[in-house]
């Protein structure tokens, strides 16, 4: 068999995006070391930085490459006084609009705490989870609810009257959304930690929304196709202390596009910070990879942000291109890549500043580099 060549649209975009998109391209460099190389990654320029110097959010050839290319690496977009005309975030082009482009509806958010990953809870550096009971993965809807167009303003002479964004839940959407969830739960090969029951929680606010009623009668009917898994409900506001106090009980958790906006960063707390959360932006034939952290403007050009987000990124866009294209080599080089990072973590010598260490972003990609040739030998 001849092994394909994969190409990778890369979008380091804003402000530190470009120096976590660095360490990760190094660490990709270095799995594909002694190997025939099985991807190409191509940069594109992109973001709201690009757009403040040249009065568009990206390059009508960076979004062929989107389009065209076998997955897509974000690092983050978002920059100080980078708005478009209409008060939109300027590169938001790369995310919202790539997620609704090319239709990329499940936003799946992996959540596993490592050992060696140290949390900060009240400004101190503690292990406040065990890392076996922390392994969930969040699938969030990724293209309706609040993030519909179907929103606006009623200007009366130039002063807002009114402001409406408008919650959309269709069946499409949300069967699909479901479907995913579920499928994951029979894919994966472990359970919860809790019990090892292969278990899809279904977080909404169905006593209140009608909406949320509607999500959890799908998440019904699609549920019964999946005897094995076991469906598990929670409203939002009652699964943020339940998601704290026994992350253990989780397994795959489905949610709406908001409220799972918003439970995925409180989720990343348990697996150490917004420095290790990434999540795949999933679609039919196309997906997007990103660390989710946002751009950080404040910490850009200081050397100093936490990559291990990008390189969890990496190795979900590697899993995942695996697995639609049926190429387990891949499959075999995420795990290499899990393996080398979760080393890392474990020696507990590469933390920066988030983990209240010294290491710099390129000193922590050098190390998992060397763990990832480690790893091959
Ligand atoms: C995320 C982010 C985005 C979202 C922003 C940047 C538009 O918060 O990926 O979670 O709201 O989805
Ligand atoms: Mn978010």
């Amino acid at each position: 068999m001849t092994a394909e060549r994969y190409e990778i649209a890369v979008f380091p975009g804003d402000g530190t995006g470009p120096e976590v998109v660095r360490e990760g391209l190094k660490v990709l460099g270095a799995l594909a070391e002694g190997d025939r190389a099985r991807w190409r990654a191509t940069e594109h320029p992109g973001g709201g930085q690009y757009y403040l110097a040249h009065g568009r959010e990206w390059e009508p050839e960076g979004e062929a490459a989107a389009r065209s290319a076998d997955a897509i690496l974000l690092g983050a977009v978002g920059w100080p006084g980078a708005t478009l005309p209409n008060g939109d975030l300027a590169g938001r082009a790369l995310v919202l609009g790539l997620r609704e482009g090319l239709d990329l509806y499940a936003n799946v958010r992996p959540c596993k705490l490592y050992p060696g990953v140290l949390h900060r809870i009240s400004g101190e550096y503690r292990e406040v989870w065990a890392p076996r009971n922390v392994d969930l993965v969040i699938v969030r809807e990724n293209t309706e609810d609040l993030y519909t167009p179907a929103r606006g303003r009623l200007r009366r002479a130039g002063a807002t009257e009114v402001a409406i964004d408008t919650r959309v839940i269709t069946q499409k959407g949300t069967e699909r959304i479901v479907r995913y969830a579920f499928e994951l739960a029979r894919a994966r090969p472990r359970g919860a930690p809790e019990d090892g029951a292969k278990r899809v929680t279904c977080v909404d606010k169905a006593n209140v929304l009608e909406g949320c009623r509607f999500f959890r009668e799908t998440f019904d009917r699609i549920g019964t196709e999946y005897p094995e898994v076991e469906r598990d409900y929670a409203y939002v506001d009652a699964f943020t202390q339940w998601l704290v106090r026994n992350p253990e009980h989780y397994n795959v958790v489905v949610a709406p596009n908001m409220m799972g906006d918003i439970v995925t960063d409180l989720a990343a707390v348990l697996q150490g910070g917004m420095g290790f959360a990434a999540g795949g932006n999933i679609g039919e034939r196309h997906a997007m990879f990103e660390p989710v952290h946002g751009s950080a403007p404040k910490h850009a050009g200081h050397d100093r942000v936490n990559p291990f987000a990008t390189f969890f990124a990496i190795e979900q866009m590697l899993r995942w291109i695996g697995t639609t294209r049926a190429d387990p080599m891949l499959g075999a080089l995420a795990d290499r890549l899990e393996r080398a990072v979760a080393r890392t973590l474990k020696e507990g010598h590469a933390r920066t500043y988030d983990q209240g260490g010294r290491a710099s972003t390129s000193e922590v990609g050098d190390r998992v580099a060397e763990a990832v040739r480690g790893a091959a030998r």
